[in-house]
């Protein structure tokens, strides 16, 4: 029993949350670096207030974030004394093709992920690459729209092109696109789409959708066309929808919420749009438009694993059941009575974890990865500078727990499971520095200043054990 003795354990982060350097080897501007903090970003997150360049009046965290640009042989060397066997990172498109629509890759952004990769090889870590998280070349904006325009699956595929053949040495685990379904909730920062007025958002959305989900399938096929070692994964935000009661309205209501989160998964893992889909969306007149071709291409190249981020379960009442509003990773749900909450409101639910591992499983049959699980909190360091982070602990180990839970009494086959963020880094939905969740802190504090030094937390050593014990000794 326990878990496998290859299980990928280590930790997860983003280029545009923590590589900061935005102005530097050539590399372009994207949507994610527009996206300022403070109260204007969720407008522009969701595509409704239009910002593609940065002006004097917002900061913009992306610009210097926790300047892994400059840091990453340090931060991979701490990433390799925790033990992490995976690192979970992503590659900034905009660093590879600056406008999107270049002829030819801009080498020195291929040179910086060539190194990163090399210090992962130096010290034994697999990296598991996201070839775009939350990221899209603000040229591809302004010239076609984003992902609303069907271009974009052609761009996308020069990107993969090129990282396929460049780190074939170096990198065979994949994911596609991070949290596809975001794509619903935070149109800017998913897919770089801003609305005009008056047009069908949700039309937009799906069509956008489509078109990520051919690419991805494309993506899947040349991967393995380039090499057949490689392995390509989906990613969503999972959480299952627990109905607020049990009332047959709350239940259906529920079911409505998986089913809006589990369409992405249902066509990238089974290669076809599910029948629900297909009556929703032709009866509310927003049924994607479609090449002859792409009903082919979705069936013929499904993913390898199914991968998704777990912070939290979503409980979902019937609408006018008047009930009391929880937070949640980009998702407003109601408030769950049963659960306590972090600091940034979002549900804690551990065993949620475990259903929601059993339902994936169920749903496909393939295998799965956790790719991010963590706890956002403030970190106070005490007068000799040294942040004793039990609550973080807390959360990790009791979700562990419930990983190990399916896995070793329900049969859920699962590779690995990667932490957010194992060094602290920018929050992508509200932009602080100061929701943490690293085993590593970081000196940059919510204004700015600091000296970007790393210490180690509480929870550092803890994790160690957690990895070297493979899950065994959770403290
Ligand atoms: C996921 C994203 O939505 O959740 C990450 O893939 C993000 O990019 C993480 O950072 C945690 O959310 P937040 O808003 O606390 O950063």
């Amino acid at each position: 029993m326990g878990l496998q003795e290859n299980f990928l354990w280590g930790g997860a982060s983003a280029a545009n949350q923590c590589e900061g350097g935005i102005f530097e080897d050539g590399r372009g501007l994207a949507n994610v670096d527009v996206c300022p903090a403070g109260k204007d970003r969720g407008d522009v997150i969701s595509g409704r207030r239009k910002m593609l360049s940065m002006d004097q009046e917002h900061t913009y965290p992306a610009a210097v974030a926790v300047d892994f640009y400059h840091h990453f042989r340090e931060d991979i060397r701490l990433l390799g004394e925790l033990g992490c066997r995976v690192y979970r990172m992503s590659i900034a498109w905009t660093r590879i093709f600056p406008q999107g629509d270049e002829e030819e890759p801009n080498e020195a952004g291929l040179e910086f992920y060539k190194e990163v990769f090399r210090e992962c090889q130096k010290r034994n870590i697999r990296p598991l690459v996201t070839i775009s998280h939350f990221d899209c070349p603000i040229g591809l904006i302004e010239k076609y729209g984003g992902w609303r325009n069907r271009k974009m699956i052609g761009f996308y595929l020069k990107l993969c092109k090129t990282l396929f053949t460049r780190y074939k040495e170096y990198v065979s685990d994949w994911l596609n696109f991070n949290e596809i379904n975001m794509i619903l909730h935070a149109p800017f920062m998913g897919a770089g789409i801003c609305f005009e007025p008056g047009e069908d958002e949700e039309a937009v959305k799906y069509q956008a959708a489509h078109h990520e989900l051919v690419a991805g399938a494309l993506a899947v096929k040349m991967a393995h066309e380039i090499n057949p070692k490689n392995r390509v994964g989906c990613m969503f935000a999972a959480g299952s929808a627990y109905p607020r009661t049990c009332s047959p309205e709350d239940v259906w209501e529920a079911l409505l919420t998986d089913q809006e989160n589990y369409f992405f998964v249902d066509v990238q893992a089974r290669g076809y749009y599910p029948a629900y889909a297909v009556k929703r969306l032709k009866k509310r007149g927003i049924w994607p438009k479609m090449d002859p071709e792409d009903e082919a291409v979705l069936k013929s190249y499904t993913v390898d694993f199914i991968s998704f981020s777990y912070y939290n379960s979503r409980c979902i009442a019937a609408p006018g059941s008047g009930s009391e509003e929880a937070e949640g990773n980009l998702f407003k749900s109601a408030k769950n009575p049963y659960l306590t909450f972090s600091e940034w409101g979002w549900p804690i639910d551990p065993l949620g974890l475990r259903i929601t591992l059993n339902q994936v499983y169920d749903r496909y049959q393939k295998p799965l990865f956790i790719v991010e699980n963590g706890l956002g909190a403030v970190d106070t360091p005490d007068e000799n500078g040294e942040i004793h982070d039990s609550y973080r602990i807390e959360y990790l180990r009791e979700h562990i727990r419930a990983m190990k839970a399916a896995v070793e009494e329900d049969g859920v086959e699962l590779i690995g499971y990667t932490s957010w963020a194992p060094i602290d880094l920018i929050s992508a939905g509200s932009g602080e520095m100061k929701k943490r969740y690293g085993f590593v802190y970081v000196d940059k504090q919510e204004d700015g200043s600091g000296t970007l030094a790393r210490t180690k937390k509480q929870s550092f050593s803890w994790y160690q054990k957690v990895i070297e014990s493979n899950g065994e000794d959770l403290g």
